[in-house]
């Protein structure tokens, strides 16, 4: 079958990747993809909320399913779209319809969910312009630090933490009153604290069944020590050697059950991947956040574990049949560290020309912000690959990862060199 994913980073590079491997795969598409998907498939120069375009690629390419990457086509209603076009309705898409992406579209919506369906999470108020004083108020009734969250996709910015209560407050006004993060900050969620070491568990679901998927743990800091500012995630590693199986087990029936009978049960089709944001406090997972989607670096370490044929996994999404899919999963520890662009994730130069990529070995290589120029591979975006390997443990895996790393060059390039110190 001809397949379409929609995306540009290296978590489409991975999918894409794994995609190449099953027998079922006639061609591949990746819109707009990277160097590297260009190297595997065909890229198309269509952004992943131009509807009308993938509309059209779908019936030019004769394209049979739609594998979503990013959250902003699922949160604008992509997978609506194609059920709401009598052309389209036939095409299998993996990824929820808009509802559902409200979970992560919305902390608001997310944090009521779960609620509703008593899934532990940090006590929370929100508020808006209107009750702004209250919001003062609720901070002053808290302990520090103060955690505030833009309800809406703010691109990763959107939850400061604060220990300053002034500074708190100011936060709260100019998120409300002064739209520092535009619409996305009309409402805020005010939350305790959570005081614990976080990880991320995926779960593929059909609606109806679900598989868990290996745990990651990502970093999302730039600097090491988990210092300076977030970005979207300097590495991961997979499984997370906390995550035992009285954890696991934990998970299992507080947090990845519930979720999927509350959504079930508040009529929210989801046929698709969720990646919820835990934190261990206690000995206890508590969610942070709801992602409609695969994490990014995350699945660079997530998706290389599974043994499966995923076309196989994606037509028993579709088909609703995911319980007769045996998940069987690589035992070993998979790692990534991401080469990223001197300066980001504040400002950083492009067109930067990438080599070594030939001295690579007993390592993945997955494109992030690359592009093709001249026949050359350039650096065109702050993450821009992701080098993953295989090892007994996280310092085998790390090890592997780190040594292939370094052969890769391009102008001002930098990474992380303490990943896993924390474990
Ligand atoms: P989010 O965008 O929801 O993933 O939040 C970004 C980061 O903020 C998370 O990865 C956590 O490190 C941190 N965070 C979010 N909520 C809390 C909380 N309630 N307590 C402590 N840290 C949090
Ligand atoms: N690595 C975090 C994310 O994909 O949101």
């Amino acid at each position: 079958m001809n397949i379409l994913i929609l995306g540009a980073g290296g978590r489409e590079h991975t999918l894409a990747w794994k995609l190449k491997q099953s027998k079922k795969l006639s061609q591949l598409f990746v819109a707009p993809g990277n160097a590297g998907t260009a190297a595997i498939a065909t890229n198309l120069e269509i952004g992943v909320t131009d509807f009308a375009a993938i509309k059209k690629a779908v019936g030019t390419h004769n394209i049979q399913m739609v594998i979503v990457g990013p959250e902003d086509p699922l949160v604008h209603g992509i997978h609506d779209f194609f059920l709401n076009d009598a052309e389209l309705k036939a095409i299998p898409v993996i990824g929820p319809q808009k509802a559902a992406a409200t979970l992560e579209g919305s902390k608001d919506f997310a944090k009521e969910f779960m609620m509703r369906h008593k899934i532990p999470t940090a006590a929370y108020e929100s508020f808006t312009a209107e009750s702004l004083e209250k919001g003062c108020l609720f901070l002053e009734g808290l302990k520090p630090p103060y955690v505030l969250k833009a309800d809406g996709l703010a691109a990763g910015k959107g939850v400061v933490i604060l220990t300053d209560l002034q500074e708190a407050k100011n936060e709260l006004k100019s998120m409300l009153v002064d739209a520092k993060f535009g619409t996305a900050s009309t409402t805020v969620v005010i939350e305790e604290f959570l005081d614990g070491i976080e990880l991320s568990v995926f779960v593929l679901t059909d609606g109806k069944n679900y598989k868990v998927l290996p745990t990651a743990k990502d970093y999302k800091r730039i600097g090491e020590g988990d210092t300076g500012l977030n970005t979207g995630g300097m590495g991961a590693i997979s499984p997370v050697p906390f995550a035992d199986d009285e954890f696991m087990n934990k998970i299992h029936d507080q947090v990845v059950k519930p979720t999927v009978e509350g959504l079930k049960k508040d009529n929210l089709p989801y046929k698709g991947f969720i990646f919820i944001g835990l934190i261990k406090v206690d000995n206890q997972p508590k969610v942070i956040e709801y992602n409609v989607r695969l994490g990014d670096p995350e699945t660079e370490v997530v998706i290389p574990r599974i043994k499966n044929d995923l076309v196989d996994v994606f037509l028993a999404v579709a088909n609703g049949t995911l319980d007769t899919i045996d998940l069987a999963l690589d035992e070993r520890t998979a790692t990534t560290v991401m080469a990223v662009s001197g300066g980001y994730p504040e400002a950083y130069g492009k067109g930067k020309e990438i080599t070594g990529f030939s001295e690579v070995k007993d390592a993945l290589v997955f494109h992030a912000g690359t592009t093709l120029s001249d026949g050359k591979i350039v650096t065109s975006g702050g993450r821009v690959l992701a080098v993953t390997a295989f090892g007994a443990d996280h310092k085998e895996a790390l090890k592997k990862s780190y040594d292939n790393i370094a052969k890769l060059h391009f102008d001002h390039m930098y990474y992380r060199k303490d990943l896993g110190f924390d474990l």
